[in-house]
């Protein structure tokens, strides 16, 4: 489901764009409940935005997603640098963690792409609390092992397969999640919803989207998560599992919610309006009766980009009604799409997208043509001027994809300063997405389905 076209009953419909968020700092302030904890309860004072007004000019390419904004209207936590350090200190003290990560993704927090979040700080505490007790022999004797004192963190993601491959935007939160499994040597599960983009998009059949499911599957194993500790479900197949705890949340949430958050309207199909709480279904751990020992008090942390905040902020507000944990969510920056930063690249929109199973030729010919360039017409302006890198889609992608701190600072320096020129740039990312996507189809061409049916399997991962 595109939660970037969300918007309330009661507001004007202008345009597919247009989101309703609710809970700015404003209405916090006024609203606030006297309990901490819920201070991001859904309130009755919903209230609307357009997500126009966050896209600062939403049909000039020049323009760009104002995240600072997002931050504000939804209510979340900016990741500033206090939080970095502190999870910088997970990294120093765990010993076995920059070994056994060949590709560490710690520049997407470091350089901002990970911006704002609910709760990471808490399970980093938790991720300490037992490492300091690991570390401590005799402080593990007093632990009780009592439910309430075992508390772990387990990871949560998903895709809802609306093509028979991953675009680049989506290799984000799965890098981010492998790095984030590595980090905490945890369990991770990941959705697929298949039932969501079948129910969402009125062309597609069924049997279609559990094949786009299948090898999405494929192409979310290649990147290498830890097959012992990670379970792939679809909701069609688990759904006997889901349903329990399903039923529980469905009960909690009424129309108007569900229309406040998603924008349904009275043409929209049922199976759209109780969809998403089955994307809140896996933040409780008591789904996964088979999967994760229900003797631990397990705590869910999602990575992904977000757009699926609207779903955990559901989540967050019924956990307390459930007497359930509240998940943590780490949200990203959308990847932009080539033709300019007012768009994120996506899989049903109409802008030109870099597929995972693109060729070498393919991205050369993407790049040339479609990167919308922030530097000068000419290149004696350029040489005069600088690029501008704010709206500059090349430079945008190597901050995702240059895993090189001292390189990068230099190309912003050069292209900046107009040392470099806009091909010069393009030819780098070109250079650095072949490498990636290289590797990335080496790996996944070797995915069999005898791996993919590992992942699906319903076993203990934790
Ligand atoms: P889907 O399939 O639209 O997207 C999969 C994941 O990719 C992220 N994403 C992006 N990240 C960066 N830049 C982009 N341009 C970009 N486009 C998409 C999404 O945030 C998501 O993390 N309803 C979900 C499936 C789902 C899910 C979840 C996602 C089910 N449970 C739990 C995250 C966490 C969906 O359709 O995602």
């Amino acid at each position: 489901m595109n939660v970037l076209k969300i918007i309330r009953t009661n507001c004007v419909f202008v345009n597919k764009t247009k989101l309703c968020y609710f809970h700015s700092s404003q209405t916090k302030k006024k609203f606030s409940t006297k309990n901490n904890n819920d201070d991001d309860r859904i309130t009755n004072s919903q209230f609307d935005i357009n997500f126009n007004n966050i896209l600062s000019n939403s049909d000039s390419y020049e323009s760009s997603i104002d995240y600072d904004k997002i931050i504000k209207t939804f209510g979340c936590s900016k990741i500033n640098n206090a939080l970095i350090s502190k999870f910088k200190d997970v990294l120093t003290n765990s010993s076995d963690i920059s070994t056994s990560t060949n590709s560490s993704q710690f520049h997407l927090l470091n350089k901002g792409i990970y911006f704002c979040h609910r709760d990471f700080d808490k399970i980093i505490d938790i991720y300490n609390h037992n490492n300091n007790n690991i570390s401590n022999h005799n402080k593990v004797k007093t632990i009780s092992t009592k439910k309430e004192h075992n508390k772990q963190i387990y990871l949560y993601t998903g895709r809802g397969p609306s093509n028979k491959s991953l675009h680049l935007g989506h290799t984000i939160p799965f890098l981010f999640n492998k790095y984030l499994q590595d980090v905490f040597d945890c369990p991770l599960v990941i959705q697929i919803t298949d039932d969501e983009k079948f129910l969402s998009n009125k062309d597609l059949n069924l049997d279609e989207t559990i094949k786009m499911g299948y090898e999405n599957i494929k192409d979310i194993i290649a990147f290498g998560f830890n097959r012992d500790k990670t379970f792939i479900f679809s909701d069609i197949d688990y759904i006997k599992q889901l349903y329990k705890l399903n039923l529980k949340i469905q009960k909690l949430v009424n129309l108007n919610t569900i229309k406040s958050l998603f924008g349904f309207n009275h043409q929209d199909n049922i199976g759209k309006i109780s969809f998403p709480s089955l994307q809140c279904t896996p933040c409780f751990y008591e789904c996964f009766p088979e999967v994760l020992n229900q003797n631990t008090d397990w705590n869910c942390l999602i990575p992904c980009a977000v757009d699926q905040d609207p779903y955990f902020r559901l989540t967050r507000d019924i956990a307390y009604k459930l007497k359930l944990n509240k998940p943590a969510c780490i949200y990203s920056k959308f990847l932009p799409s080539l033709e300019g930063t007012n768009k994120k690249m996506s899989s049903s929109g109409k802008e030109v997208k870099i597929l995972l199973t693109d060729t070498l030729k393919t991205i050369k010919t993407k790049v040339n043509k479609y990167a919308y360039s922030g530097g000068q017409e000419t290149a004696e302006k350029q040489r005069e001027l600088g690029a501008n890198l704010d709206i500059d889609i090349s430079y945008i992608y190597l901050k995702y994809f240059l895993d090189d701190d001292m390189k990068l600072s230099e190309i912003e320096n050069n292209y900046s300063k107009g040392i470099m020129l806009s091909g010069e740039v393009k030819k780098l990312l070109i250079e650095t997405l072949d490498k990636f996507i290289t590797l990335y189809q080496e790996k996944r061409n070797k995915i069999t389905d005898d791996e993919v049916r590992y992942f699906l399997q319903i076993r203990k991962i934790g």
